[in-house]
């Protein structure tokens, strides 16, 4: 006999929430808990009813969804809605959610235990993956980019034996004290220039200057610095694209001054290419703006420190940092900087980020080249778009990630991003998730592509944008 909960309906219910009608589409498919029946529950439960500030949807004035499954390039909602996903657990899927063989990886992997902390067999062969990248490297593995980094900062100052470090305004590097004063992302999207709860004396030692800038030599003759960590692509404030000389000025500084280069490859590493722009020393992105569509070549230098997170976890949490022997040998045991964690290189991690590395590495005629090709195709889409329809875009891409802005040329720094036309940003999100495809809620986080997106996918993004 069918229960209730069997019956296969559709009704539809207007919802106000923040002053803002809402149409919802609720299911009935044996399911009882919807996405914003959830989303009530949850602010009794988590401070913004989140457990990541983004999550919440609020900067694009939209209720939040609750993943059920995801497989490939779509995710399934509570709702019983399949969704394409440009958000990739923000970069960190690149052969697309639950892909079979490190689904099978970490599934046998489990049976064999889930932390020991203590060493084991996966950490070898992981940093001996790495080795044949960075051969004169040595690398330490831990659980988030935001632990990476705030280790790469402490090398950084041990090393040099000087407290200044510089960053840039808009480029993010997780939520350690030092950090928090003009980043990007979540605390852009959000509107908060600093972070409560840390004292000025926390920050005191971070210098932040605005990327593709010329303040860099002032603020060496000013400051006794370190180093200068950087997201050598940012895509924190959207996908922004340095200039050559930019990059080249911070090596030649750094040189002169005996500070040390640190590039924040949490996302673009192992995305945008095989061992990131640490390894390739190159980035190439696609623009396209009111100047037309081109493809430029960025050289640059190899850092003295890496960070990597994201990809290299195959989905599972991770973090490591990269530099040579005489830099990493000063963590302890070798040496007096302290970092330790109870689940660091934990062997569901590695299963997960080894088997993500062999896919790509063993991919048929080219994963990167393919993944560019994805991405270009979401590129042109956008392009042809904007350009049909007499919007003002621009867009700035690399292989496997992109951004759009709703300005006339391709924004330089986090003051350009933010001229964005937000109001237009939020219209195309609402329309998008309406129709069944999901881009970051926020102009200041890049749309990731995964090598599972398809051409019925772009197909599908190409139909349902022509209708915005
Ligand atoms: C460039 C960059 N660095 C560091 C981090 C922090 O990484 P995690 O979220 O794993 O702590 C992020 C997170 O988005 C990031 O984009």
């Amino acid at each position: 006999m069918k229960s209730l909960f069997d019956f296969y309906g559709e009704t539809k219910i207007f919802v106000s929430l923040r002053s803002e009608v809402y149409f919802y589409k609720l299911k009935i498919m044996g399911r009882v808990i919807t996405s914003q029946e959830l989303a009530r529950k949850a602010t009794d439960l988590m401070p913004g009813g989140v457990n990541s500030p983004v999550r919440s949807f609020v900067y694009v004035e939209n209720p939040p969804i609750y993943v059920d499954s995801a497989k490939g390039s779509k995710i399934k909602t509570v709702d019983g809605d399949e969704i394409l996903d440009f958000v990739l657990s923000w970069g960190a899927i690149i052969l697309g959610h639950a892909h079979t063989f490190v689904v099978r990886e970490v599934s046998k992997s489990l049976e064999n235990g889930t932390s020991y902390g203590l060493n084991h067999t996966k950490e070898i062969e992981f940093c001996e993956i790495l080795k044949k990248i960075f051969p004169e490297s040595l690398f330490r593995v831990m659980n988030s980019g935001t632990e990476a980094t705030m280790t790469a900062v402490r090398l950084a100052r041990a090393y040099t034996k000087k407290k200044y470090i510089i960053k840039f305004s808009g480029c993010f590097h997780g939520h350690s004290d030092q950090f928090l004063t003009s980043a990007g992302s979540g605390m852009a999207t959000l509107s908060i220039p600093s972070s409560a709860g840390v004292p000025e004396e926390f920050t005191s030692c971070t210098i932040t200057l605005d990327f593709n800038s010329d303040q860099l030599e002032e603020a060496f003759k000013k400051y006794e610095i370190a180093g200068v960590i950087l997201e050598p692509l940012p895509g924190n404030m959207g996908v922004i694209i340095p200039e050559e000389k930019f990059l080249k000025t911070i090596f030649d500084l750094c040189e002169k001054n005996s500070a040390v280069v640190i590039f924040d490859e949490v996302i673009t590493g192992f995305r945008t290419g095989w061992g990131g722009i640490s390894n390739s020393g190159k980035i190439k992105p696609i623009i396209f703006d009111s100047d037309g569509e081109r493809e430029i070549e960025i050289k640059t230098r190899k850092p003295d420190i890496t960070t990597f997170g994201k990809v290299v976890g195959g989905g599972f949490p991770i973090g490591i940092v990269r530099s040579e022997r005489k830099i990493m040998e000063m963590l302890a045991p070798s040496g007096q900087v302290y970092q330790a964690g109870t689940f660091s290189a934990n062997p569901i991690s590695l299963t997960g980020g080894i088997s993500t590395l062999k896919t790509i590495a063993e991919y048929e005629n080219g994963f990167y080249k393919k993944l560019r090709q994805i991405t270009k195709m979401f590129f042109d889409v956008l392009k042809n778009w904007s350009v049909r329809k007499g919007i003002s875009i621009s867009i700035n891409a690399e292989t496997g990630m992109l951004s759009v802005f709703f300005t006339e040329k391709s924004p330089k720094n986090f003051e350009e991003a933010k001229k964005s036309d937000t109001k237009m940003f939020k219209r195309l999100f609402s329309f998008l998730l309406k129709n069944g495809i999901l881009i970051p809620p926020s102009p200041f986080e890049a749309w990731f592509v995964s090598i599972s997106h398809t051409e019925d996918d772009v197909q599908k993004f190409s139909e349902v944008i022509e209708r915005f």
